[in-house]
């Protein structure tokens, strides 16, 4: 083992993070084993928020569906309902089929190969890799944005993202040990999380420090080297909450296909056009403007002008329902749709502001 991965695993071993999807390295040792379904889906949450932020849902998702098999026997709608505040809903419906065929075409058991796991949907290089490291002990290089950060702190790469990752996977699978390679890939997560942080890393109780050229350089937050930002082209839309006088508001399902696809939402519009205004509400009702909602899509960022109405006549609206205000959370929402509706209902959602309520995204 490499001086790198002993010091590593020792520091593991002793400050690992318990969360409710890993198995201690304690009970690894006594021959528990980490279940690739729970694996699975942590690190499909994981991909694109915190820790912290996925811990309730993962925990609401395997108490529900606590298999492959009972998440492949769900309904869909329930799944996007269980998903909704985590985003990307493309990624809760790739679950829902990945799980499918792993029922179907492998007895509800995830295969052990890269090429195997990698033709399944929603399951990319780096799913894969967690999958076979954490769940199967296999000694492949796991790299996201944690490790990235810590191995081009380590070996101090000049090459700006993204095309030092070819570099930086291959340093990943020179520091990866035959053994206790799931523990290992995970202690590099941690250490990204807790330690190797993007601003002030705390280097002085860094159990690799001494083996860290990026600190030796004197400047390790320089680390990984960053492209320029691209700028994100800006939208403009328009939002309509619809209130009736029993206290609901007017919801409709979005096209099952394109960005929010087969999602709830208020009527909006906000496409390329950019110039819409009152005059595109959905019906006619007293418009009042409330106020602006944000939301940034990895494309662009939106601004919404949110209009409310209230004790609009339930017949007067269109093909959707209503739904009332108290329950609302029981609806697949996305964030950009809460962050509205808390601009004209503020009570509605724990949102402060327009610019809150959305989860912590990574880095
Ligand atoms: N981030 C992504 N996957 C993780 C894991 N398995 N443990 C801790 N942090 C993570």
């Amino acid at each position: 083992m490499s001086d790198f991965s002993g010091k590593l695993l020792l520091w593991y071993d002793r400050y690992h993070r318990i969360l409710p999807w890993r198995v201690a390295p304690a009970d690894l040792l006594n021959g528990k084993k980490n279940d690739p379904y729970r694996v699975w889906l942590s690190e499909v949450m994981l991909q694109q928020t915190t820790v912290e932020a996925v811990k309730p849902f993962f925990e609401k998702f395997v108490t529900t569906w606590p298999t492959v098999f009972s998440l492949a026997k769900a309904e869909l709608d329930d799944v996007l309902k269980a998903w909704a505040g985590l985003g990307y809903y493309s990624r809760a419906r790739n679950l829902k089929r990945c799980a499918e065929q792993i029922v179907a075409d492998y007895n509800g058991i995830f295969p052990n190969s890269l090429e195997s796991l990698k033709r399944l949907p929603g399951i990319g290089d780096y799913t894969a890799a967690a999958i076979l490291s954490i769940a199967y002990n296999e000694p492949v290089a796991v790299v996201d944005g944690n490790v990235e950060r810590v191995i081009a702190r380590i070996f101090s790469i000049d090459e700006p993202l993204p095309r030092a990752k070819m570099t930086i996977r291959a340093r990943t699978q020179e520091l990866t040990p035959e053994k206790r390679c799931g523990d290992f890939a995970q202690s590099m997560m941690d250490l990204g999380g807790s330690i190797c942080t993007p601003r002030t890393p705390k280097c002085m109780i860094c159990p690799v420090e001494s083996l860290c050229e990026g600190k030796r350089s004197g400047n390790p937050e320089a680390y990984p080297v960053k492209p320029p930002k691209p700028q994100r082209p800006q939208r403009h839309g328009v939002a309509f909450v619809a209130l009736n006088k029993d206290d609901e508001i007017y919801l409709e399902k979005r096209h099952s296909s394109g960005l929010l696809g087969g999602m709830t939402q208020i009527p909006n519009h906000f496409s390329e056009r950019n110039h819409y205004s009152v005059n595109d509400a959905p019906f006619q009702a007293d418009w009042i403007l409330k106020g602006k909602a944000q939301h940034v899509f990895t494309h662009f960022s939106l601004v919404l002008d949110v209009y409310l109405a209230k004790n609009v006549e339930k017949t007067a609206a269109g093909n959707g329902w209503w739904c009332s205000v108290n329950e609302l959370a029981n609806e697949a929402l996305p964030t950009v749709m809460k962050k509205a509706i808390s601009v004209a209902i503020p009570e509605s959602f724990k949102i402060k502001g327009t610019n809150s309520g959305k989860l912590k995204r990574k880095n």
